[in-house]
């Protein structure tokens, strides 16, 4: 049997940036993402070619990206995983991103979130979320492991807008799902500035966040923040969350560089972008918001009857567009 995955990439409007305890990858603060239809295609099966227990094979598809950097974080956690759950079969994972080389997208949300849940279905021998919760994995705890990996993978397992709540204390840590992405036809279109790797990796970054003398201030504002955002998503109003998110964005890439050492992730090519986008919105009185992870591109946030307007806009720009994905999914397949 095989078991295959589609997990998706999310973006985060209210952003995780510095842990309060790396170990137990503990957030500094709450945070809000939206799924993206943007996935990473996990296949697993158990392995009987050799008789050793706990063998992991790894074949990753070079031309979707799949850096060393990630390929060494995805087996760490994969072993991780055997060992802390007391899963011995080898396993054969092939895994593969549904977008681009080197689009500057960040893909470890939607690859250590695959491989996860993809790993877990084949040694549980599982082929639904109804099957894996009866042996003992729900969602939630599934979303826990997933943590582990990747701070933000922890949230790519539901659709829609998905809330990480930091909690009294590392174990009370939870993502929780708000609302389904039927909710609201927001799309993204991400912005294509750089295709260059990241020098300095988000787990590096995240361990200096704490030395910029804005990032306590930052931490004091964030309940706020959050309800807002909340309340604007509820709502469906754009024209609030956008200046929630922009200040957000803004705020943590300042964060960044005022770091020690710093972080600097935007370009020039940002700025000119962001400077473009200001003066368009401006001028066409078109509701577009952005957001940015930690590299140079840029997410546009806008509605989906704003499709044609916004696409034009942005055209002489390289774009990948995307709405909000409904959430991973999961099945099981024999071999013919
Ligand atoms: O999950 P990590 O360790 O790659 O951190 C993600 C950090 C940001 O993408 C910048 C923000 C976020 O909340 O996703």
């Amino acid at each position: 049997m095989k078991y295959k995955v589609r997990v998706p990439t999310n973006i985060a409007l209210l952003k995780y940036w510095g842990k309060s305890d790396e170990k137990k990858q503990w957030p500094a603060n709450d945070s809000l993402s939206m799924s993206l239809d943007l996935y990473t295609e996990t296949v697993c099966s158990l392995h009987h070619f050799e008789n050793k227990e706990g063998t992991l094979y790894f074949q990753s598809d070079q031309e979707t990206g799949t850096t060393p950097a990630f390929l060494h974080k995805a087996l760490e956690h994969l072993r991780f995983l055997s060992n802390s759950l007391g899963f011995k079969d080898s396993l054969y994972i092939q895994t593969h991103n549904e977008f681009p080389a080197g689009c500057g997208i960040a893909s470890s949300a939607s690859g250590l979130g695959a491989i996860t849940l993809a790993a877990l279905a084949c040694w549980t021998n599982s082929s639904s979320f109804e099957d894996l919760e009866k042996k003992g994995f729900t969602r939630e705890r599934i979303s826990k492991l997933a943590r582990l990996g990747s701070g933000s993978a922890s949230r790519s397992l539901w659709g829609g807008f998905v809330h990480w709540q930091r909690g009294e204390n590392p174990e009370s840590q939870k993502c929780e799902p708000l609302l389904d992405a039927e909710h609201w036809n927001l799309r993204d279109c991400i912005v294509i500035l750089s295709e260059q790797e990241k020098t300095i990796s988000s787990s590096e970054g995240h361990r200096y966040a704490h030395t910029s003398p804005l990032f306590e201030p930052r931490l004091a504002k964030i309940p706020q923040r959050l309800e807002y955002l909340k309340k604007s998503i509820e709502n469906k109003q754009l024209a609030h969350m956008g200046a929630l998110i922009e200040e957000e964005a803004l705020e943590m890439h300042e964060i960044m560089a005022s770091s020690n050492p710093p972080c600097v992730y935007m370009t020039a090519s940002s700025f000119d972008f962001l400077t473009f986008l200001a003066k368009t919105r401006n001028e066409t009185k078109l509701p577009m918001f952005f957001t940015m992870d930690a590299g140079p591109n840029v997410h546009v946030i806008y509605e989906e009857k704003n499709r044609e307007k916004v696409l034009e806009i942005l055209k002489n720009y390289q774009t990948i567009d995307v709405g909000i994905s409904s959430g991973p999914v999961l099945s099981r397949e024999s071999y013919v």
